[in-house]
């Protein structure tokens, strides 16, 4: 018996990996952030001076590059290779550079077969940009989650100044608006809500109502799935 598999997508700080690891913990699954993944690579590409125009150089760069997670319940830490860089990925210049990157038809060929991968025995919790579309079509369970441009950015100044990070509110909402911009209109796997999934909009919701609805709708798919199907136990 397969477990079930769930896909969650949206824009940057829509709550998308704060939510897929909680559910991901309620249901015992593994969970995996892919745009850590992207955002590896770029940071990879930025510390060797490889140019992030360049599609091939990327692409071997990539090859060349394991990226790994940590298991646990405590904080999941991002692995480039042996070296930790949980931290250094979250940079202002990655998040600047982590759109282009993640735009080229062979760094993204290579980072959907790796995800599918850790996917084929279902049981995973993933986030991205195009997992219900691209990575896990198949996913039993969809979700599409938004919130404001302005709500999204204030959630990202909250976490900066937990952090002691000096940024203002306006240029956080215009770099949503700008990776929302590149992500949803790229030619390869643009940022787009899949047919069959659920729309959620976290706007007005905690984190704790959204993982709430999420488990139900999981709860629900699976009471319709045969347990020769899928299950989540
Ligand atoms: O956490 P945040 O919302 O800032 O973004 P992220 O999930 O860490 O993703 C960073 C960037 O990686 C996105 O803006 C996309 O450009 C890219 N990405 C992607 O293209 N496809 C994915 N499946 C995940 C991320
Ligand atoms: O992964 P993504 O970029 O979509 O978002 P995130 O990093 O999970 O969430 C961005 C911030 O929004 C985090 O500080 C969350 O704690 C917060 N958040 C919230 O305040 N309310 C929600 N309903 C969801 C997330």
């Amino acid at each position: 018996m397969n477990k079930i598999n769930v896909a969650i997508d949206g824009p940057a700080s829509a709550g998308k990996s704060t939510i897929a690891k909680k559910v991901a913990e309620e249901l015992g699954f593994i969970y995996l952030d892919t745009g850590a993944m992207y955002r590896t690579l770029t940071y990879a590409a930025l510390a060797k001076q490889v140019s992030l125009e360049d599609e091939e150089a990327l692409y071997r760069l990539l090859r060349e590059t394991e990226i790994t997670f940590s298991a646990g319940k405590e904080k999941q830490h991002v692995y480039l290779n042996a070296a930790d860089v949980t931290e250094i990925i979250r940079s202002e210049d990655v998040t600047q550079n982590v759109s282009l990157v993640s735009s080229f038809a062979k760094v993204r060929k290579e980072m959907v077969a790796r995800q599918k991968e850790i996917a084929k025995s279902g049981g995973v919790v993933m986030d991205g940009r195009d997992i219900g579309t691209v990575v896990l079509p198949q996913a039993e369970v969809k979700i599409f989650m938004t919130a404001t441009a302005e709500e999204r950015a204030l959630r990202r100044y909250k976490e900066n100044v937990a952090k002691g990070i000096n940024t203002s509110l306006e240029e956080l909402t215009e770099d949503m608006r700008r990776r929302d911009h590149l992500d949803s209109t790229r030619a390869i796997s643009p940022l787009k809500r899949a047919d069959d999934a659920i729309e959620l909009d976290s706007t007005h919701l905690t984190i704790d109502e959204v993982v709430q609805e999420i488990l139900a709708v999981i709860t629900q798919k699976n009471k319709t799935l045969t347990s020769a199907e899928s299950t989540i136990l």
